[in-house]
């Protein structure tokens, strides 16, 4: 059986504040407070890990170890069958653009025509299925570790459409839709995406069983 969270509090492993807001409105009637590592001022790990899992265990360890609290991380990415699961753990990167004369950036429309690119020169009708994964991991300060993973299967499309979203959701079709991620509804993508999978597999685990 799963070592159990119980109350009390929880470090999320992030910098991010949006990701903190919404893990905080997942967690918290649970009777979880939620604190994040950026407010800790908790170091931010390199992420060298070569598998979500890897990646999210990287993080929630280093903020257990730190922190001396229970700590969760999640990590989540595109993986494209037809390119061998690529990007995956790079899908955050394949993004990264040194902009002229600025700093460095995020360039999702550079990502996506990147992947589009890489499937055309396979074949014309090239086999576009593929699937978001997030993984959640929980890590206590003893090195003792829980591992859920959520996935949302789909298939690629060309060119992106829809403005609603990040990353790559103008190319993401969910299985047995017909609108791409970022033309969905976010109450509608946040039902059935992979971060809403792992969520209700740490839920169930956690506090259901
Ligand atoms: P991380 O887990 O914060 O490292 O994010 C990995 C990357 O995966 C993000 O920067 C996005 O590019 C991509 N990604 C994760 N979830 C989604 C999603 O729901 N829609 C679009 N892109 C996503």
């Amino acid at each position: 059986m799963t070592r159990k969270l119980g109350g009390g509090s929880l470090v999320i492993a992030t910098h991010n504040s949006g990701k903190l807001k919404e893990i905080s409105a997942l967690l918290g009637p649970f009777g979880l407070k939620c604190i994040s590592a950026g407010s800790l001022g908790l170091p931010e790990p390199a992420e060298t890990g070569t598998t979500f899992v890897e990646n999210a265990l990287i993080k929630a360890r280093s903020a257990a170890e730190a922190s001396g609290i229970v700590a969760l991380a999640d990590d989540s990415g595109l993986s494209v069958d037809a390119l061998d699961g690529r990007p995956g753990v790079y899908t955050a990167d394949w993004a990264e653009r040194q902009w002229f004369e600025g700093e460095p950036g995020r360039d999702w429309y550079m990502a996506m025509g990147k992947v589009e690119g890489m499937l055309q020169r396979l074949s014309a009708d090239v086999e576009r299925g593929g699937a978001f994964h997030c993984v959640l991991a929980i890590a206590w300060p003893d090195g003792e570790h829980a591992i859920y993973e959520g996935k949302c299967p789909g298939s690629l499309t060309w060119p992106p459409r829809g403005t609603l979203g990040f990353g790559y959701d103008p190319v993401f079709v969910p299985l047995g839709r017909d609108k791409t991620f970022a033309e969905i509804d976010p109450e509608e993508k946040h039902a059935i995406s992979h971060r809403a999978d792992a969520f209700a597999k740490l839920v169930a685990d956690q506090f259901e069983s």
